[in-house]
C-alpha cells in the first residue's frame, strides 16, 4: 500500500501582499496543513506531498522559502512541479535538496515512492499562462515510462490534460495535450494523471487512463461552461487530494472541516 497525499495551487507570496489584494494564501495553506495533521491520525501511511504546481503566486525566492517553512510543518518529503506562475530557476533552487531536479533544462523527474512511480513534468512557458510539454519534456516521458514498463505510476503536470469546458482556463491550458496522450495511451500498466490549474476537481478520461485535478486551498474557479463566464476566481477554500494505492489506485478528495460527526445510525 502506498499513499500520497496532492496538494495544487497554494499561490505564497511574500511575507505582506495578498494574491490580487484579497486573498491570504499563507493562511490558507495553513490552514490545509492543520488539516492534514489532523487526517494523518487516520491515515498514517501518508508518504510524501505532491504539490502540483502555481507554488507561488510571484516566482520569488521568498515565496518559496515561506512555502518550504510552512510545508515543513507536515515533516513529510515534499515533491513539486511548476505552473505558469512559477519561476523554473528559483524554483530549481529553492528545491534542489531534494535532489529530483537536474541541474539545468526543463523540471522533469522521477521518483519510486513505494509501490508507486511518480513522474513529475514541466509544463511551464514564463510569461505565459498556457502550458506546453518541450520536446525534450515529452522524450523524457516516453522514455520514462518505457522503463517503468507496466507497474503503477502517477503522473503529475500542472496544466490539465483535457478540455475543462471553463473556456477562460481552457484558453491558457496545455498545448500538446494530443502528443502527451499519444505517449500515455501505449502505458499498459495502471496510470493516475494528476493535475491543477483549475482550481476544483475534475474527472477526466484520457486514452482509457483516469486524468484528476485537485482543488486548490485558496481559491476556486465556478463551473460555468458559457464563453459570457465572468473571468476570476471565487474566494472559497478547498482542500486537496489523497491518492491511494493498494493493488489500483483510489483518490479522495480532502475538503475543509465543515459539519460535525460521525453520528451513529
Ligand atoms: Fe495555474
Amino acid at each position: 500500500m502506498t499513499t500520497i497525499l496532492q496538494i495544487s495551487d497554494t499561490h505564497i507570496l511574500p511575507e505582506g501582499p495578498l494574491v490580487s489584494n484579497v486573498l491570504d494564501t499563507a493562511s490558507s495553506l495553513e490552514k490545509l496543513i492543520i488539516r492534514i495533521n489532523q487526517l494523518r491520525v487516520k491515515h498514517n501511511d501518508i508518504e510524501c506531498i505532491l504539490v502540483s504546481g502555481d507554488i507561488s503566486e510571484d516566482g520569488s525566492s521568498d515565496s518559496y522559502q515561506r512555502f518550504k517553512s510552512i510545508m515543513s510543518l507536515l515533516e513529510l518529503p515534499v515533491y513539486v512541479i511548476p505552473g505558469n506562475h512559477d519561476a523554473r530557476e528559483n524554483m530549481r533552487e529553492a528545491f534542489m535538496a531534494e535532489n529530483i531536479f537536474t541541474k539545468t533544462g526543463p523540471l522533469n523527474w522521477h521518483k519510486k515512492i513505494g509501490h508507486i512511480n511518480l513522474i513529475g513534468l514541466d509544463t511551464l512557458v514564463e510569461g505565459q499562462g498556457g502550458g506546453y510539454l518541450m520536446p525534450e519534456s515529452l522524450e523524457y516521458l516516453e522514455k520514462t515510462l518505457n522503463n517503468i514498463k507496466s507497474e503503477p505510476t502517477m503522473l503529475a503536470l500542472h496544466h490539465p490534460p483535457f478540455e475543462t469546458g471553463i473556456q477562460f482556463m481552457d484558453s491558457i491550458g496545455l498545448e500538446n495535450t494530443n502528443e502527451f496522450k499519444n505517449i500515455i495511451s501505449n502505458f499498459t500498466g495502471e496510470l493516475r494523471v494528476v493535475c491543477g490549474h483549475i482550481h476544483c476537481m475534475m474527472v477526466a478520461n484520457l486514452n482509457n487512463h483516469i486524468a484528476i485535478s485537485s482543488p486548490s486551498p485558496c481559491s476556486s474557479f465556478e463551473y460555468d461552461t458559457r464563453s459570457s463566464a465572468p473571468v476570476g476566481f471565487i474566494n472559497e477554500v478547498d482542500g486537496c487530494l489523497l491518492h491511494r494505492w493498494n493493488n489500483g489506485f483510489k483518490s479522495v478528495r480532502i475538503g475543509p472541516l465543515v459539519g460535525s460527526g460521525p453520528f451513529p445510525f
